[in-house]
């Protein structure tokens, strides 16, 4: 079993930042072609320079996940370049609001769910289609341990990462026998700007208190997460697909 990745086209979403960037750059050192997906343009071109740095191969296709066309577009450049996809990861998301329920407001939940559900199943469809001609590939969607319990005061979140979960296990299921494996990656709090914008909303004593709930007593690294997403895509993992597996310190054990 190995978890070398040369020959082998892998596309990240969200990689201009945090867990997409640290992830991409895994993917480059295990020897993949990246590329590197990101609304954002020069947080995107930044990460293949760092890639390109460490020896790797990588190209920047912008894409916004929340938007179709523009997705259809990311899969066709990707196989025009590389001329295959064998790892997709599913990563772009945004936070939501730190607002409890009976006050969020329709259109930030609408905005969460295009991006972290919308989006994750637009990119989810348009790499089957690829994967399913090759007879061959893995996904990982990223979603959150608020796929998998609960989330007070972010009730869109929760949703649109549980929703991710569902259509993870949907398709994994689907696709079990066709050669390409779907999984999710559910990390608890982790180290990115996402989260640090999310600290200086909430503050120091909500922000102590969390971290005091997960047992391991500390938050996530991005480098953390971005190993378990790679060893969900290699031949390590050939045996598990419709999976989530919470990278939390031991938070859902719970
Ligand atoms: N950091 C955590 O604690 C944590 C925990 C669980 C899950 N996650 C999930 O991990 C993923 C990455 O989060 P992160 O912490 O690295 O955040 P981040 O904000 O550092 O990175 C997210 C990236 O997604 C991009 N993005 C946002 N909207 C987009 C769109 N419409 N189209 C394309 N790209 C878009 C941003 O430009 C950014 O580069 C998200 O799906 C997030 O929900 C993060």
């Amino acid at each position: 079993m190995t978890q070398d990745f040369k020959g082998k086209v892998a596309l990240i979403t969200g990689a201009a930042s945090g867990l997409g960037r640290a992830t991409a750059l895994l993917f480059a050192e295990k020897g993949a072609k990246v590329v590197v997906s990101d609304v954002a343009v020069e947080g995107g071109h930044e990460t293949v320079s760092m890639i390109q740095a460490i020896g790797g191969e990588a190209t920047f296709i912008v894409c916004d996940v929340a938007n179709e066309a523009s997705v259809i577009e990311l899969i066709t450049k990707t196989v025009e370049v590389y001329g295959r996809l064998d790892c997709g990861i599913n990563n772009a998301g945004i936070g939501g609001l730190w607002t409890a329920t009976h006050k969020y407001p329709t259109d930030n939940f609408e905005k969460v769910m295009a991006i972290n559900t919308t989006g994750v199943f637009m990119c989810m469809r348009e790499e089957l289609k690829v994967m399913t001609q090759q007879g061959s590939g893995a996904i990982v969607n990223v979603a959150s341990v608020a796929g998998l319990s609960g989330f007070p005061n972010n009730v869109a979140y929760a949703a649109s990462k549980h929703a991710v979960v569902g259509m993870t296990k949907s398709a994994g299921l689907e696709y079990a026998k066709k050669g390409i494996r779907v999984n999710a990656a559910c990390p608890v709090f982790t180290i990115t700007p996402m989260v640090t914008g999310m600290f200086d909303v909430i503050g120091d004593e909500m922000k102590d208190k969390l971290e005091a709930s997960i047992p391991m007593k500390r938050f996530g690294k991005p480098q953390e997460i971005a190993e378990a997403i790679v060893w969900l895509c290699s031949d390590s993992a050939s045996f598990i697909t419709g999976h989530a597996l919470p990278i939390d310190g031991g938070m859902v054990a719970g």
